[in-house]
């Protein structure tokens, strides 16, 4: 039998012995739920740490926490760190600076007596000692630190407790006062909400734990903040601001209250949008994806659910494209991280083949295809594959559209034209990202 535990050397925990049993995860921070409290020592964050003892290993991943980890005096994490964060796999005697707590594990294979710590075997010249609150370490960032670097952890998301309620029995949120749910998506809860200190009109975010609390984690949720934050764009939603409360992680954003474009188009007479109104909407759209592009961001869920409408004065609307989700940066097909397509509602429709073969690409290519389905879908009221009864899976991978034209032969030739190319089987023989698109387009209606 093993004896698994961390000793803590120095900092405001010395002394302490924390015994791994049970497990096989244990959560270090100062959240009060946490397994182990890090609530003395004020450089450490609500979720530091976690230790996994599964598989006759002891691995150790970082919660998203400001100071990171630094292991053996490595830095191998922290919102300054480097942009990755793996689980590190650990062996007795390693040391593990958390905040301004140093530990070290011990692991004894008998069930006799745990190791016996000396603080004084270890060098206090090799421990950096934050202030507390310090950032530790400025690590130099590369392109991709503003992307969020946290665990992959899908068992975290057991340690979301209760979310404190107001009277309402909403979510209490900090800055916030919640006034009803509006959606539950696929992988979301929604809230409308007011900023207290503006008065702003919010939609909250957080996870929906009970539908997907382990497959859907915190990693790919932290990334959709991450990237809201980044986008600054006329048509997409404006991030509002982030947090956490009681463990929970949330995201807001500017409240939008034009529904979506898929209840305008279900709304219309027809099922469908005429041109004049398509085409400016479609163009906002296009923009904002190119935006996107033109930061190396990739959206990869486009569909007329996540572009929502802004009411305008007057009376119009305008494209807010929403729901990062999915996004991440541009990956080539050996460098690309496994992403799960995530569909509401089972149908993936505006889906592109690759899409389905090959889920760690992620090319703008892929988003031009499902811009160029929701126009589709937007003027003809119909979805571009002829899903038959079965599998659409199949149908997708065979490419069986029908040409836009044929469905609507009163769109002028040029636009259906590009809209046909857009919608190419081949990523290679579509338009290369949304801004080419867009000025194809715009050449097209020009004719
Ligand atoms: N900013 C917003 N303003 C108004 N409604 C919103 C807003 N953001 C989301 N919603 C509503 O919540 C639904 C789900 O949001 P979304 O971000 O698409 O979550 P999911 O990731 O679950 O698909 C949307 O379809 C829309 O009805
Ligand atoms: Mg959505």
């Amino acid at each position: 039998m093993r004896n698994i535990s961390l000793h803590c050397l120095a900092g405001p925990l010395k002394g302490q012995v924390f015994r791994l049993t049970g497990g096989p995860v244990f959560i270090f921070g100062r959240y009060a739920k946490s397994t182990f409290s890090l609530a003395a020592d004020p450089a450490a964050s609500h979720l530091h740490f976690l230790v996994d003892i599964s598989e006759d290993r002891v691995r150790i991943v970082d919660l998203g926490s400001t100071n990171g980890l630094v292991i053996n005096d490595r830095h191998v994490s922290g919102k300054q760190g480097p942009p990755t964060r793996e689980f590190v796999t650990l062996k007795s005697g390693d040391t593990i600076l958390a905040g301004a707590s140093l530990f070290r594990l011990a692991v004894v294979d008998d069930s006799s007596e745990f190791d016996t710590v000396h603080a004084d075997a270890i060098r206090p010249e090799i421990l950096p000692r934050p202030e507390p609150g310090k950032v530790i370490a400025e690590i130099h960032s590369d392109a991709d630190a503003t992307l969020p670097a946290v665990p992959r952890v899908s068992s975290v998301t057991e340690y979301y407790h209760e979310q404190p309620r107001q009277e309402d029995g909403l979510p209490a949120i900090d800055g916030y006062t919640l006034l009803e749910k509006i959606a539950v998506g696929g992988k979301g809860i929604v809230f409308k909400a007011i900023k207290d200190d503006s008065g702003a009109a919010t939609a909250i975010k957080m996870l929906n734990f009970q539908r997907h609390g382990k497959h859907r984690s915190i990693e790919m949720f932290r990334r959709e903040i991450n990237i809201t934050k980044q986008l600054q764009h006329n048509h997409i939603i404006r991030y509002l601001g982030d947090g956490v409360s009681a463990g929970q992680p949330y995201l807001a954003i500017e409240y939008v209250d034009g529904g979506s474009m898929d209840e305008l188009i279900a709304s219309s007479p027809g099922s469908r949008l005429d041109m004049p109104q398509a085409v400016p909407l479609f163009l906002q759209l296009l923009e904002a994806v190119g935006h996107m592009h033109s930061l190396s961001l990739v959206h990869r869920d486009i569909k007329p659910k996540n572009i929502l409408l802004d009411l305008r004065r007057g009376g119009g609307l305008a494209v807010k494209l929403s729901d990062m989700g999915l996004s991440c940066r541009f990956s080539s097909p050996d460098t690309g991280e496994f992403l799960p397509i995530v569909t509401e509602g089972g149908t993936p429709a505006y889906m592109p083949p690759e899409q389905l073969t090959d889920l760690t690409r992620a090319l703008p290519d892929s988003d031009v295809f499902s811009a160029a389905a929701t126009f589709y879908h937007m003027v003809t009221g119909e979805l571009p594959y002829e899903f038959k009864d079965g599998d659409q899976s199949e149908t997708i991978l065979e490419g069986k559209i029908r040409r836009i034209g044929e469905v609507r032969p009163d769109l002028p030739g040029r636009v259906a034209d590009v809209i046909t190319k857009a919608l190419s089987y081949a990523p290679e023989s579509r338009y290369a990202n949304a801004l080419e698109m867009l000025s194809a387009f715009r050449s097209a209606l020009a004719q």
